[in-house]
């Protein structure tokens, strides 16, 4: 009984990849099928027979009724020898069975290898197929032994051959399996590190390029995607172009080009999106930020950049006087008990002028009234020394500790503005889109479909109001810009904002800004952050290859090297290599406290003198 041999190697093979569910085309007699059944039983693996002798419509859209499973991995086993299993190939090979969802095991009793290839030399079989064929090379009554190969092409339909690799050889008895003997090295390595190799296949990629005509020759094209001219130009494709070079050395495919002039229409149609979701290539220059629509059509590898819009805007010189500076220093309750100590410290001193005027017999020229004693302490919290100071020991000793008290207030004080001052340029208090739509200030965007399109379908209600209020009834000249405009602008008229991507634009403040003004510059988010995905047909048999094949090259640090290269992501401040002007924000309030103090001043002249007119007569 040799088949009990082999139904041990199909437990023995389906238990190796821990698989539990198997079903198996076969056309042996029931009675035989029983015995598999209660191995199978045995071993908990859950089966399922289809008998291809049985009549055709049986099994008629087979892989429809028995292999559209909800399973991501299915055993299936079939019997090459049985009249009806050309049909079972053929039939799978149109659906696209050989795929990592179905681990094959194709037994050929009679050993004849041409009838392998006549039977998949042209099928749909790729670089993930898990396809085992099994030859019966030996037969005792004892037992059996197999030889298993590794059925697998590096892609029919680009150009791959099929390669069949001799793999090992495995003894079974009836009760149990072993392997003899490795033929080769297929087992040292996982399916896809033996096959990291697409020598001789020609991948179709679709290039973006939308500065140059499309009618342009292949080789001005190719030449805009390798130059690092204007790296800002097209940076998301160019970056995923580079990237693929790389790739393309790693893997050895072969590639030609579909070049496109668009991302994408909306969502899923058009562009270079549209020929990707239509898998008519297989890889992708530019990456894509990801939707919900898009995941169901594509397979996202790798995470290569970010997407960022912002509004960026000058503080405009009116965006509000600041008085809080000169008084922020200390708390209220400080300056409240300064004050109050300096007051304290005026009737100590007046009390001592007097003190040592009566007792002492120190004769002033006069006495100071209380009010000069307040100036004096007044004075002496501005620094400022006195002509009038105590004799007495006690009173001079008085007068220092005060001196020393206004000295250490001082100092606090002027540190603290001068840092305030230092530390930042003025920043303008519009923190969020809202604000923006609320103020006053001119809005400008970047002339790209992507801002056209959120404005017009965003459904927060912030982007809403910032369209009412600036954008509708505006001439589309006055809204519009080109990057390279609206950053001029920005920098020539403080208090316009301009709307944008930001690693383009910021190339342009690089190039045209002063480092004081680009510290000048405010920056708000025009939406959240998202990062660009270099992506492939979901479908697409090469998935996990590229992703692993990418992930090794974000780790490694080259995608982030392009990356720095390509885009800009943020602006560098360098705020002390400048001299900070202490501009009329600052400075305003300080002249008006000086008019209002000599308005009032002047008001209790007046009194006085009429006081003293009074007085005399
Ligand atoms: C390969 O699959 C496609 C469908 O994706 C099918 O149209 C084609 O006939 C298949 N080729 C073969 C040789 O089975
Ligand atoms: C092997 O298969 C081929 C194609 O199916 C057939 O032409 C040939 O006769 C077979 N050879 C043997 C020895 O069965
Ligand atoms: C599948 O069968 C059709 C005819 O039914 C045939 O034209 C085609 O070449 C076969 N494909 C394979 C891979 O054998
Ligand atoms: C077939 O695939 C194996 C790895 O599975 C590889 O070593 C071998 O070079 C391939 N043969 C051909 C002809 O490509
Ligand atoms: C089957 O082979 C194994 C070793 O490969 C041996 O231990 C066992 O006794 C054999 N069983 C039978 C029934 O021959
Ligand atoms: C490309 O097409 C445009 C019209 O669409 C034409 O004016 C131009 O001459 C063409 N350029 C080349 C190199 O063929
Ligand atoms: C790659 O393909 C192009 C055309 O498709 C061909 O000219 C070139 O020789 C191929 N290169 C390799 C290494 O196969
Ligand atoms: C994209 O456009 C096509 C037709 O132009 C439409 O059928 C499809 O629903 C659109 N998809 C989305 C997500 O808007």
């Amino acid at each position: 009984m040799t088949i009990l041999s082999l139904f041990q190697l199909i437990v023995y093979n389906l238990l190796q990849v821990k698989l539990r569910d198997v079903i198996v085309f076969h056309c042996w007699r029931n009675s035989a099928l029983l015995q598999l059944a209660q191995l199978f039983s045995q071993n908990y693996i859950f089966s399922q027979y289809v008998n291809l002798n049985s009549a055709p419509e049986h099994w008629v859209n087979f892989h429809k009724v028995y292999l559209d499973s909800e399973l991501t991995k299915l055993g299936v086993f079939l019997d090459l020898s049985c009249s009806h299993s050309a049909y079972i190939t053929n039939q799978s090979s149109r659906a696209r069975l050989y795929s990592e969802h179905f681990h094959w095991l194709l037994y050929d009793e009679t050993c004849n290898m041409s009838q392998l290839t006549a039977l998949f030399d042209k099928a749909n079989l790729s670089i993930n197929a898990d396809v085992s064929y099994v030859q019966l090379a030996e037969e005792s009554n004892e037992g059996s032994l197999f030889t298993l190969y590794d059925v697998y092409s590096r892609g029919s339909h680009l150009g791959g051959q099929l390669n069949v690799t001799i793999d090992q050889s495995v003894y079974c008895n009836h009760s149990s399996c072993a392997v003899r003997q490795y033929l080769s090295e297929l087992h040292t390595r996982t399916r896809l590190q033996q096959r990291s190799n697409l020598e001789g296949i020609t991948f179709r990629q679709v290039a973006l390029v939308t500065v140059l005509p499309l009618n342009s020759s292949a080789q001005e094209l190719l030449g805009f995607l390798d130059s690092e001219q204007d790296a800002h130009v097209d940076w998301i494709s160019r970056l995923g172009y580079r990237n693929n070079l790389h790739l393309q050395e790693m893997l050895q495919f072969n590639v030609s080009y579909v070049w496109v002039d668009q991302w994408s229409l909306n969502d899923t149609i058009g562009g270079a999106m549209g020929e990707v979701v239509n898998e008519h290539v297989e890889l992708s220059t530019t990456a894509f930020v990801l939707s919900t629509a898009r995941l169901r059509k594509i397979f996202p590898t790798t995470d290569i950049g970010q997407f960022r819009s912002v509004c960026i805007f000058r503080t405009p010189h009116n965006a509000g006087i600041k008085t809080g500076v000169f008084l922020e220093p200390f708390k209220p309750s400080v300056w409240l008990v300064f004050v109050a100590l300096l007051m304290f410290a005026g009737l100590l001193l007046w009390l001592i002028f007097r003190l040592e005027h009566h007792w002492l017999r120190r004769y002033l020229a006069y006495i100071p009234s209380l009010l000069t004693s307040c100036l004096i302490s007044f004075g002496a919290a501005c620094i400022q020394g006195s002509h009038l100071i105590p004799h007495s020991t006690g009173g001079r000793l008085a007068f220092i500790a005060l001196m020393l008290t206004s000295f250490l207030m001082y100092n606090y004080y002027t540190s603290i503005v001068v840092s305030t001052l230092l530390g930042s340029p003025v920043r303008s208090n519009i923190k969020t889109i809202q604000q923006l739509a609320d103020s006053s200030l001119d809005v400008g965007f970047e002339t790209i479909p992507f801002n056209w399109a959120y404005l017009n379908s965003s459904p927060r209600s912030d982007i809403i109001n910032l369209v009412k209020r600036k954008v509708d009834g505006r001439s589309p000249s006055s809204i519009w810009f080109s990057a390279q405009e609206g950053v001029l602008r920005v920098r020539d008229q403080p208090g316009f904002v301009f709307i944008s991507e930001a690693s383009f634009s910021y190339n342009f403040v690089e190039k045209y800004y002063m480092p004081h003004e680009i510290c000048e510059l405010n920056e708000i988010l025009f939406r959240p952050e998202s990062s660009v995905y270099t992506i492939v047909h979901r479908n697409s048999t090469y998935k996990e290859l590229l992703k692993q094949i990418q992930l090794r090259m974000l780790e490694g640090g080259m995608t982030q090297k392009h990356r720095r290269f390509y885009t800009k992501s943020k602006l560098h401040c360098f705020s002390n290599n400048y001299v900070i002007n202490v501009g009329m924000e600052y400075a305003a309030p300080l002249f008006m406290a000086l008019l209002a103090a000599y308005i009032v001043s002047f008001i209790i002249l007046l009194l006085e003198l009429g006081w003293a007119y009074l007085s005399r007569r």
